[in-house]
């Protein structure tokens, strides 16, 4: 008998209220400030914000919040639960992002010691534009990253 060979089983779906817990679970484990429930519920309240979930096996693995304007989209937050980073899910949801909005260009902080984060983006097509210094609450500097569709 041949080897079943397992499909790497992806969806999407719109980040709602009720996945707020399983989604607090995941940030508590990759960030070492963590957003708090409420800033998750604020977001999600806020008709701007193009929120979505990456699943695989039915199961929430990641997701991406979006303050997109008229002007501009700010992504507030990406990320994949650390079991399942570097596998290029970030990247598929990321890509999800694009491919259900009008979005074109996307502007986002990154802490200068998220090395990860920022490999993620340059490998994305995002470039350093600005820095901003002591932009978080600990101190530490921001750099500001920006990406166009058309570059
Ligand atoms: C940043 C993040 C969202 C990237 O998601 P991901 O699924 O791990 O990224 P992908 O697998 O799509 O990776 C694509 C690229 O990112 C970089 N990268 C991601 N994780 C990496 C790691 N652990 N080590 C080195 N490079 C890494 C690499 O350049 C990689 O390309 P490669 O596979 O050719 O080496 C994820 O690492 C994460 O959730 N980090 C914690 C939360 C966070 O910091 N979010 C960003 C806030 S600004």
């Amino acid at each position: 008998m041949k080897p079943t060979i397992k499909p790497i089983n992806i969806s999407f779906r719109v980040f709602s209220p009720q996945d707020v817990d399983a989604v607090l679970v995941i940030e508590q484990l990759a960030y070492k400030t963590p957003w708090r429930r409420v800033q998750f519920i604020q977001s999600l309240s806020n008709p701007n914000i193009l929120a979505y979930l990456i699943l695989k096996d039915n199961r929430i693995v990641g997701y991406s919040i979006a303050l997109h304007t008229l002007d501009f989209t700010d992504l507030l937050n990406i990320c994949i639960h650390p079991q399942y980073q570097h596998q290029g899910l970030g990247a598929q949801l990321f890509n999800h992002l694009l491919n259900v909005s009008n979005i074109k260009e996307v502007f986002i902080e990154v802490r200068v010691t998220n090395y990860n984060a920022l490999l993620f983006y340059k490998k994305l097509g995002f470039k350093v534009i600005n820095i901003r210094k002591k932009y978080y609450l600990d101190g530490e500097d921001a750099k500001m990253l920006h990406f166009s569709i058309s570059s």
